[in-house]
């Protein structure tokens, strides 16, 4: 497909090789303004703000995914098939369901399990385990050791409903998975079908076992400092 695309008007080379993916639009630009040297705004469709700029001297993109599998599963789409990104690194936030995780520690999405349908469209003879790249997860550890933050690397899930009425994300946690999100598995997917790279860096903004530590919308724009840095040097 030639660009721009249905959801992108950027030209083509517009897009850096990284593109970092927050979930909301302001954080899109918020990183733009506060991480990157010389942003350019290449994208504004739907205020889906998609901006690139150099980091230490690398040339890095940033743009909002939206929320949940669909808008994810768009976005990282035409950006790997129609405009050559080669990796996305999502950073966004998800709820702990893990005892260890609090308020403000970081996720690794090793892998990342659905209830969503999104890998149906391959008509695979089974059930297809969206992963993260490994040499990205595995910068992504050194990273964070290197910073001494609170980080564990696992499982995460991918749900297609926020306000759930079975309240089911809790179940995941007696199979070890770390944390409940809207989009890890589709980004995976699509990375895995086009051959190419992503990983999922997730700030803990809530937790179902710790509610009273939860952040508000205006801190969790603000005070992801760290899952920036990381996603940054990894890029
Ligand atoms: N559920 C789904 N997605 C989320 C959550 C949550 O609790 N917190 C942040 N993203």
């Amino acid at each position: 497909m030639p660009v721009p695309t249905p959801h992108i008007e950027a030209k083509e080379g517009d897009f850096a090789r990284t593109v970092l993916m927050p979930g909301d639009p302001l954080r899109s630009k918020y990183i733009a303004e506060n991480f990157l040297e010389n942003p350019v705004l290449v994208n504004n469709v739907r205020g889906v703000q998609g901006y690139t700029g150099t980091y230490k001297g690398k040339r890095i993109s940033v743009m909002a995914s939206g929320m949940g599998q669909p808008a994810i599963g768009i976005y990282s789409y035409e950006l790997f098939n129609f405009y050559n990104v080669e990796q996305i690194i999502r950073v966004g936030s998800c709820g702990s369901i893990d005892k260890d995780l609090h308020v403000r520690d970081i996720i690794l999405a090793q892998a990342a399990c659905t209830n969503g349908n999104y890998a149906s469209q391959y008509g695979l003879p089974g059930t297809f385990a969206p992963i993260a790249d490994f040499e990205l997860l595995r910068k992504a550890v050194d990273v964070c050791e290197e910073k001494g933050v609170r980080y564990k690397v696992g499982n995460i899930f991918s749900s297609d409903m926020f306000y759930d009425d079975m309240d089911s994300g809790l179940v995941w946690a007696k199979m070890g998975v770390l944390g409940v999100e809207m989009e890890s598995a589709a980004l995976y997917c699509n990375a895995a079908r086009a051959g190419k790279k992503a990983l999922c860096i997730c700030t803990v903004s809530d937790s179902f076992l710790y509610p009273e530590e939860n952040t508000t919308a205006e801190e969790r724009q603000n005070s992801f400092t760290a899952m920036m840095e990381i996603a940054l040097e990894i890029a």
